[in-house]
This record gives structure tokens, C-alpha cells and sequence, in this order.
């Protein structure tokens, strides 16, 4: 079958065509540039390039796919959580599809989304039970999944998503926005422990104001000293990035080892970041880790079809008058 994807949850308008779980095309649009000078997402703006893009994107992604939009069997699209305005522009152009087609609709979970984003073109992987990571510029969740519908989430972050902490910190340090995928080219394993950072925990549940306003600190210190330079920078952001991988890695191993579960499931943003990747993995063995490729940790439509097309088979389906629910 073929399935049709959109997410507009934040700033990324996409679409995408999977034929069963595999990707046929994922056409994404991100206004990211109009909010860099805000240092962070505007809704507003983000609701008007929705928009503005999302027929754009529709095109594309049915033209990459060699198809014509009356070949598509289902529409799966981005329900909650996220922007309000922007999430009503997806849902209302997937109401509008479903209902001119006569095809049915799926609302999908855009968290749970980033988890099925490592079964896209492996279903053979789908098993359960499993360890589920979500980090993302707005959530940094640790789930017990028995199925994509019997999830419960055993720890969170009590302040600041992840992926927000390093905007924030790259922010402070005059980096420019998003701060990710800065920090993770600026990163130097060897000076992981240049600096003293600790990332509060309780339980399944991580802080990560402390650490932000620790770098704040540390780096107000060095101004004073005349001694923020390049090589501090680096010594500042590799502290940063050390201390929250190793506080990310060992909650996610720590559940995998209370709920005797032998499998790691990880999705959003902050997974495409290459030492977090790369200590999953390393710290996890025996431990089976499922990443998600680079290109489906960022919100996109392909995991939203793929998801979406997993609870259709299980005999979901959405009625018309589904809402969006931005938390
Ligand atoms: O999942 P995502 O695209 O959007 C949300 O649902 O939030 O995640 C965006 C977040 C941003 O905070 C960005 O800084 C972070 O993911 N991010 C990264 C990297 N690439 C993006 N964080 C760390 N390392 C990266 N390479
Ligand atoms: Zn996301």
C-alpha cells in the first residue's frame, strides 16, 4: 500500500510516501533560517511557513515517488505533541486529502514517531519489549515499550529538553542557533572532563538547568580572566556535550537493566550527534541499540507514515474529527 506521511509539528514541513515501510520519498522543507535570529522556534512564523510550504512539499514528495495522489491508501499525519498552529496546518490538510480521496486517516504521536524512525525500511526489526529514548529540542523521554500502543514512560527531564540545553548553551557561548549540531562538530573527546559539569538526576529522571547555568558560570569566569578563547570554547562545549551524553547514556542502560529489557530504541534530534551515537552503542554491548538513520532523527514525515501504517495494520484509524494536542 502506499502511504502518505506529513508532520508539521514544529519548524520542519514534510511529507513523505512509503510503500508499506518502505521510504519512497521524505521532502522536507525547514523554516530554521527565519528563526535563527529569534535563537529558537517562533510559532508564528513557523505556523506561516506550514502554510505556505506544505503543497510544495505534497508535490515533491509524490513526484520523487512516481505517483499520483490518488494511489495513496492512507494518510498518516502529525496529531500531537507540538505547536499548536502549526500542528493544525498538517492536520487540517490531512483531513482535507482523507476526505477527498475517501481514504482513511491515521493520527500519529510525533514521539513516538522518532522511535519507529529505526524500523523504516526493517520492519524484520520491529520486536519487543524495548528500552525507548526520545531527545529532541523538546523532550528528553525514556520509555518501557511493549508495543507502539502499550508505552509507559519511566523517566523524563524535570526542566530543559536535551536538545534546548545545547541550543541554550550554544546560544550563551555566541555559537548560533540550533546549537547541536554545532557543539558536535566543536567536541573534543579529549577534553570531555576539562571542566566539572553534572547533570541533576532522580530516578529515571534527568535536570539539565545545572548544567547550562554551570557553563554560563564557567564561561562568565573566563571573560573576566580575558581567557575565553577558541580553545576554551572547545574545552567548555566538550565538557558540556561529555556530561550529558554520559548522564543520557546510563539512565537509558540503567531502565534497560531494571525492566530486563535487552534492546535500546533511539530517536529525535539529538541522536544524530555522533559521540552520543557512538557511546550508545559502546556502553550499551551486549545490549542491542537501534539508531536511527542520521537523516530520520529530525522530525520528518517518513517515521510519521511508517508509525502510522503500523497502527493501521493493527486496526487503528482516526476519525475526521480528530484534534491536535500540543502536549
Ligand atoms: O527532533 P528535532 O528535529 O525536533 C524536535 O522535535 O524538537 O530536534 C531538534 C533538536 C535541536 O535542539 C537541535 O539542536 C538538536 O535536535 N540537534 C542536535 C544535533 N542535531 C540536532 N543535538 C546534538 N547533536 C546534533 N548533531
Ligand atoms: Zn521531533
Amino acid at each position: 500500500m502506499y502511504v502518505l506521511g506529513i508532520e508539521t509539528s514544529c519548524d520542519e514541513t514534510s511529507c513523505a510516501v512509503l510503500k508499506d515501510f518502505k521510504v519512497l520519498s521524505n521532502a522536507t522543507i525547514s523554516s530554521l533560517k527565519q528563526h535563527k535570529k529569534y535563537g529558537g522556534v517562533v510559532p508564528e512564523v513557523a505556523t506561516r511557513a506550514h502554510l505556505k510550504n506544505i503543497d510544495k512539499v505534497l508535490s515533491a514528495s509524490l513526484k520523487e515517488a512516481g505517483i499520483t495522489l490518488k494511489q495513496i491508501g492512507l494518510i498518516c499525519v502529525t496529531s500531537k505533541p507540538g505547536l499548536i498552529g502549526a500542528l493544525v496546518v498538517g492536520l487540517n490538510f490531512a483531513k482535507a486529502l482523507a476526505l477527498s480521496l475517501n481514504k482513511p486517516l491515521v493520527g500519529v504521536d510525533h514521539l513516538r514517531a522518532h522511535l519507529f524512525a529505526p524500523f523504516l525500511n526493517h520492519p524484520e526489526k520491529i520486536k519487543f519489549p524495548f528500552i525507548g529514548l526520545v531527545v529532541s529540542g523538546g523532550h528528553t523521554d525514556i520509555y518501557r515499550v511493549k508495543d507502539f500502543d502499550r508505552l509507559t514512560l519511566v523517566g523524563s527531564t524535570q526542566d530543559d529538553a536535551c536538545g534546548e540545553t545545547y541550543d541554550k548553551v550554544a546560544r550563551l557561548l555566541g555559537l548560533g542557533y540550533p546549537g547541536g549540531p554545532v557543539i558536535d562538530k566543536l567536541f573534543n573527546e579529549k577534553e570531555k572532563s576539562a571542566f566539572t559539569f553534572k547533570c541533576g538526576r532522580r530516578d529515571f529522571d534527568l535536570s539539565f538547568s545545572g548544567v547550562k547555568t554551570a557553563v554560563l558560570y564557567k564561561k562568565q569566569e573566563l571573560e573576566k580572566q580575558g581567557e575565553l578563547n577558541r580553545e576554551n570554547t572547545v574545552k567548555l562545549v566538550s565538557s558540556f556535550q561529555g556530561t550529558a551524553v554520559e548522564a543520557i547514556t546510563n539512565v537509558v542502560l540503567d531502565a534497560a537493566h531494571k525492566y530486563k529489557v535487552k534492546k535500546i530504541v533511539c530517536g529525535g534530534g539529538v541522536t544524530a550527534n555522533r559521540y552520543l551515537r557512538a557511546q550508545l552503542v559502546r556502553k550499551a554491548a551486549p545490549l542491542e541499540v537501534l539508531i536511527a538513520p542520521v537523516e530520520y532523527t529530525m522530525d520528518n514525515a517518513a517515521m510519521v507514515a511508517g508509525l502510522g501504517f503500523y497502527l493501521y495494520n493493527k486496526g487503528f484509524k482516526s476519525s475526521i474529527n480528530l484534534e491536535a494536542q500540543a502536549g
